[in-house]
């Protein structure tokens, strides 16, 4: 049985060539080497509704919150929409909040975002900091991670070929890794 720390990432985007999937995709190759990172596939859950928590919970949320509780830690990329994150990483976390278990709180969480903007989407991950209050994450305050002006830093195959933003993804990593290890 492995002894490696457990990662969950979540992507916040459903586009082939997303950006933050990629993110994601980079996290894979630049994790330290005691750690095991699961991509989860948020696609399939339905809209969120609060007669459907109560009567009959999909599938799809059953599984992913188990997935979730069984980490020991989340990693999120998310896009900005509309100076927000998306509305399907937003019903994901709707819907896991509204479980028994709580597979989310005091889930030791790191995050990031890249946007082909300015700003890397400073302005969703502010709203991603306040609803994790809400559900008791534990978001990690450092280090920052805004990937701006995503499309001059990753190749046509969507490989993140930019020094810089390597290293702050595997710092962001390794401060994951120390904080779960604490
Ligand atoms: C509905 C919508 C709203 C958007 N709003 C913003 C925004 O507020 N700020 C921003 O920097 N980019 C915004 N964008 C552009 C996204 O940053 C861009 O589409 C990005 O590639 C999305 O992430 P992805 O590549 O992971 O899919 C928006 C895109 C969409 C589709």
């Amino acid at each position: 049985m492995s002894n490696k720390i457990k990662i969950v990432a979540v992507s916040g985007s459903l586009r082939k060539d997303s950006y933050n999937t990629a993110l994601i995709k980079a996290a894979l190759e630049l994790k330290p080497d005691d750690m095991d990172i699961e991509v989860l596939d948020i696609s399939g859950i339905p809209m969120f509704n609060d007669d459907d928590r109560l009567k009959n919970i999909p599938e799809s949320v059953k599984i992913i919150s188990e997935i979730i509780s069984s980490a020991d830690g989340l990693l999120i990329a998310t896009p900005e929409y509309n100076y927000s994150i998306p509305g399907i990483l937003k019903n994901a976390i709707d819907w896991v909040s509204k479980m028994s278990t709580q597979p989310l709180n005091e889930k030791p969480t790191a995050i990031m975002g890249a946007s082909p903007g300015a700003l890397g989407t400073v302005r969703a991950q502010m709203h991603l900091r306040q609803i994790a209050l809400a559900v008791n994450m534990h978001v990690l305050n450092k280090p920052e991670v805004y990937v701006t002006f995503a499309n001059e830093k990753f190749d046509s195959k969507g490989k993140l070929i930019h020094e810089p933003t390597r290293e702050i993804i595997k710092k962001l990593l390794g401060a994951l890794g120390d904080r779960i290890n604490k």
